[in-house]
């Protein structure tokens, strides 16, 4: 089986993109490979400044854009590229297409060519999973002072059906994340290992 591999899950706030990365870590990692779990926004002082600006409506969408590259960048080089050389498995929780989906649904300005072009210092993942929900449903359990500037059902809907889009376009592997937990991690533990047994 091929070690070195690098696997995105994505999908739009509440599809569980956080649990379900951890858990498919934790069985890849049973199973006695070696694995680098990470996330976006990064841990770098551009990912904290991202954070703090997920709850600050007065931010560009442009300036966004622009640090969310910034961060992939350095987070591809200084840490992704790196595992990858020395032979990990690296999952990463989010990626550039959570930048495509969400940065170009934010303005009218932001095309997807530039998001494109803005991310192509970073390299593309083997594997993409994306988790799909109704934002009905995943924003139903936070309570209002909880919610960040991107979780909003209405923009919510607009990101979930270009996500949509964009798998089909791309081939992306689309799991529905509207079921037990259990059930949605063995659908995408599956899809990984046949990826694995085919690279
Ligand atoms: P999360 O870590 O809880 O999923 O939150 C990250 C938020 O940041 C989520 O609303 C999606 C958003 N985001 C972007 O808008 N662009 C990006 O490139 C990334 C990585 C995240």
């Amino acid at each position: 089986m091929k070690k070195k591999f690098f696997i995105v899950i994505d999908g739009i706030d509440g599809a569980g993109t956080t649990t379900h990365s951890s858990l498919l870590a934790g069985f890849l990692e049973g199973r006695g490979l070696s694995l680098h779990l990470t996330q976006e926004p990064s841990n770098s002082d551009i990912g904290q400044i991202l954070r703090k600006f997920l709850k600050n409506k007065e931010i560009p969408p442009c300036t966004d854009a622009l640090l969310f590259a910034a961060d992939r960048s350095l987070h591809y080089y200084n840490e992704i590229k790196s595992k990858l050389d020395e032979g990990y498995i690296v999952i990463s929780d989010r990626y550039i297409e959570s930048s495509i989906v969400y940065q170009s649904v934010q303005s009218d300005e932001i095309s997807i060519e530039w998001v494109k072009e803005i991310n192509k210092f970073a390299g593309e993942p083997d594997l993409t999973i994306i988790l799909d929900i109704n934002p009905k449903i995943s924003l139903a359990r936070k309570t209002q002072e909880d919610l960040e500037k991107f979780e909003d059902t209405i923009f919510l809907d607009k990101v979930r059906e270009l996500y949509l889009k964009r798998a089909e376009q791309k081939g992306y592997y689309i799991v529905n994340s509207d079921d037990i937990i259990e059930i949605v991690q063995e659908k995408i533990q599956k899809i990984v290992i046949d990826s694995l047994l085919n690279n």
